[in-house]
């Protein structure tokens, strides 16, 4: 099957490519029919946050996502605040409670704010779910139809690591503006859209537990191992961590997972496992197509991003292995935007600092040219620079 015919609905409306997609998320032609689990792609990013109201504010007029559907107390859910956004083929959806018995409450309590609910966008819902259970996986929700006048959704969800789900979506037979139970909401995007699709989401899970969560992704979810694989040798004077990649058949859907590994100090898995109440998702890496622009206008509008230090950029090991890259690298250094470089070509990427009060998720700006890596050879200089941070939180 071509690339071109299985572009999901999103990716069409954000009238991307698949010679864009790519580019920009590494995805590769994938046979689905020997996959036990298939997966079509990212469905949403649900979040549980301490107000949905604001941060959907934020969403829209600092990160440049639209507004494009609403569920709440006017709709007639009286529990929560629902809000829909999408920047190109990526959607979020923020959620906050209203009714202080509501579980969004509960669970920002446990959490801060954070990502409840990884949704990803399936063919064959019964199938997936008969699959995940054969192989022992805890389905939270029964496969069902819900539907309105804009047609039917057949979902379920089975949970992941700590309190996180995957919601299983086929919206083959769905032509609303999101899901049975919420209405479009329209709103004009601030200036240009700054990211086009998700590439990655990362979970920290608990120490000694990642290859076990690897091994749920391979048996239940039937995804592959990338090669990136980051162990000890990567680790700084105090901090490690332990990283193996996951991925999707057609690697729409990667899962870098991380757990820590002992150090002289708290590691930055270990302040994110203290602080989120267990294992989470840690970080989400937005696809640009111009990294350099999109850090000017966050940078414009107040957002801050983890500090590279000048060194980076002049030191001749780094300077020999990224190599040429697109524009001089005083244009990255002026940005504090990291290179990587692997055998495939190389990626441009800047995180943010965490994005509510606690120090857990943040977001990863990501411009790949080739590489289908994830920064490895970044991962000493970004410790470094997110121990500072640790530091200056008293978290060490
Ligand atoms: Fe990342």
């Amino acid at each position: 099957m071509s690339i071109e015919k299985t572009l999901t609905d999103s990716e069409r409306l954000a009238e991307l490519d698949a010679d864009q997609l790519h580019r920009l998320v590494g995805l590769v032609e994938h046979d689905p029919s020997g996959d036990p689990f298939p997966v079509t792609g990212w469905d949403t990013v649900v979040w549980a946050v301490g107000n949905a109201t604001q941060a959907a504010l934020l969403f829209r007029t600092v990160y440049g996502m639209e507004l494009v559907a609403y569920s709440g107390p006017e709709t007639g859910n009286r529990d929560h605040h629902a809000y829909v956004l999408r920047s190109g083929a990526a959607r979020f959806e923020l959620r906050g409670a209203v009714d202080p018995a509501s579980p969004v409450a509960d669970h920002h309590r446990a959490h801060g704010d954070g990502v409840v609910d990884i949704a990803l966008e399936v063919p064959d819902v019964d199938r997936c779910v008969a699959h995940a259970r054969a192989e022992g996986a805890v389905v939270l929700v029964e496969p069902h139809d819900v539907g309105d006048e804009h047609g039917t959704v057949r979902t379920a969800a089975i949970a992941t690591y700590g309190e996180t789900r995957h919601t299983l979506v086929d919206r083959s037979r769905y032509h609303g503006p999101y899901l049975p139970g919420y209405v479009a909401r329209r709103s004009p995007r601030t200036g240009p859209r700054l990211f086009q699709a998700l590439d990655h989401v990362v979970g920290n899970v608990e120490l000694g537990r990642m290859d076990e969560w690897v091994e749920f992704y391979r048996r239940v979810m039937g995804f592959t191992n990338m090669a990136e694989f980051v162990g000890d040798d990567i680790a700084t004077e105090y901090s490690a961590l332990m990283s193996k990649v996951v991925a999707s058949g057609n690697h729409r859907v990667k899962f870098p997972l991380n757990e820590p590994s002992p150090g002289k100090r708290k590691s930055q898995i270990d302040e994110y496992l203290q602080f989120y109440g267990g294992p989470g998702a840690q970080h989400l890496a937005l696809a640009t197509n111009d990294i350099l622009g999109t850090v000017d206008v966050l940078r414009e509008r107040g957002v801050e991003f983890l500090h590279t230090p000048d060194a980076y950029y002049s030191d001749p090991e780094l300077r020999a292995r990224i190599g040429e890259v697109r524009g001089p690298i005083e244009e990255l250094r002026s940005r504090g935007i990291l290179v990587d470089r692997d055998e495939d070509g190389y990626l441009l990427q800047i995180f943010t600092k965490p994005l509510g009060d606690r120090p857990t998720v943040f977001f990863e700006l990501i411009e790949r040219h080739g590489s289908l890596g994830f920064g490895k050879g970044n991962f000493k200089a970004l410790f470094e620079a997110i121990e500072r941070e640790q530091e200056r939180r008293g978290n060490t």
